[in-house]
């Protein structure tokens, strides 16, 4: 059943974070099914630029209403992620997306505000939620001053005014987090003191956390034993991230730990079995490891178990 994020936020907010993975294959979106309904958890299936274009969005939106179809048990969001204002206006036209980010977070802010609020006009006309970014997301390194980093993390008073300027439905905000696989070379954590003060200000006010990532230390060295270079890849504690989940953080994004399980599998896969040139027993292999991964991840959102009663949640809110 796909269903809008509102409700789901809505239910989750202080109580546990929906995680939303990202897809681009039909191994992830089997493999996603599987772990949500294997642990009882609704989930946001988000899809970037870059997936829609890579085979074709057409043939990515047809394996969602695919696995709607061969799942009906579960409940679950369609969202654009990193999306720019032409890429939301042909998602929000196409009727399919529940919801769509808008970055525009790179632009100076009143520039942010006003592409940002012309996608929420566009989306609410057709009753889609937004989800805006403020601040920037970057690796930290030891070496950088606390100043400087905190020039990039997002300034709770003007998170504030944007949501007032904007009308956004949530807020990505930066909070120490970075995208990919090299996320702190240190002892570096969350910046939960920025969540805390957005929350005084706007209780209730969902947010959400991109860059969530943990990169598990033994798919790295699984993937470095079997021939990949990895070094020094790490990403943010699952603790931090159960802490953050409790917060009214209600939507915490990933996608790197799901492509380093693609890579192990596919790395292992091939070196234990030189003579092998097919692609299925690899693909059956990532598609039961994905699965575990994602029911192990909504363990640590707290998303797990959740099913039955967020879709009553939800369906009472229709
Ligand atoms: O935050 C970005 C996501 O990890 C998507 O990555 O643009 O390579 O699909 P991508
Ligand atoms: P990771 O690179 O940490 O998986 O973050 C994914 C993300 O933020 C997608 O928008
Ligand atoms: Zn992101």
């Amino acid at each position: 059943m796909i269903v809008p994020t509102k409700p789901l936020f809505e239910h989750s907010y202080g109580k546990y974070a929906v995680g939303a993975y990202n897809i681009n294959n039909a191994e992830q979106v089997m493999g996603l099914f599987r772990g949500n309904l294997e642990s009882s958890a609704p989930f946001i299936l988000q899809i970037s630029k870059g997936a829609r274009s890579y085979t074709d969005k057409r043939l990515l939106e047809a394996m969602i209403r695919a696995g709607d179809e061969i799942f009906p048990d579960a409940v679950f969001a369609v969202h654009l992620d990193h999306g720019d204002e032409k890429t939301c206006l042909d998602c929000i036209e196409s009727g399919f997306y529940t919801s769509v980010m808008i970055d525009a977070s790179a632009e100076p802010f009143d520039e942010n505000v006003a592409i940002t609020r012309r996608v929420v006009e566009a989306a609410h006309a057709r009753g889609i939620s937004v989800e805006a970014e403020l601040g920037q997301l970057g690796g930290v390194e030891e070496h950088v001053t606390v100043a400087e980093e905190k020039a990039h993390l997002t300034d709770p008073e003007e998170a504030v005014k944007f949501i007032e300027l904007t009308g956004c439905d949530s807020l990505a905000c930066a909070i120490g987090t970075s995208h990919g696989a090299y996320k702190f070379s240190g002892t570096q954590g969350l910046h939960f003191e920025i969540i805390t003060a957005i929350q005084e200000k706007l209780p209730r006010f969902p947010l959400v956390m991109h860059g969530s990532s943990s990169v598990p230390q033994d798919e790295v060295k699984r993937i470095n034993a079997a021939g990949g270079k990895l070094k020094g890849a790490k990403g943010v504690s699952e603790d931090e991230i159960s802490k953050a989940a409790r917060m009214g953080v209600c939507k915490v994004n990933i996608d790197t730990d799901g492509r380093l399980v693609w890579c192990r599998v596919h790395r292992e896969s091939f070196r234990d079995d030189p003579e092998n040139f097919d692609l299925r027993p690899p693909g059956k292999i990532f598609m039961a490891e994905y699965a575990k991964y994602i029911a192990h991840k909504n363990r640590v959102l707290g998303s797990a178990g959740r099913l039955e009663e967020a879709r009553a949640f939800v369906k009472g809110r229709s």
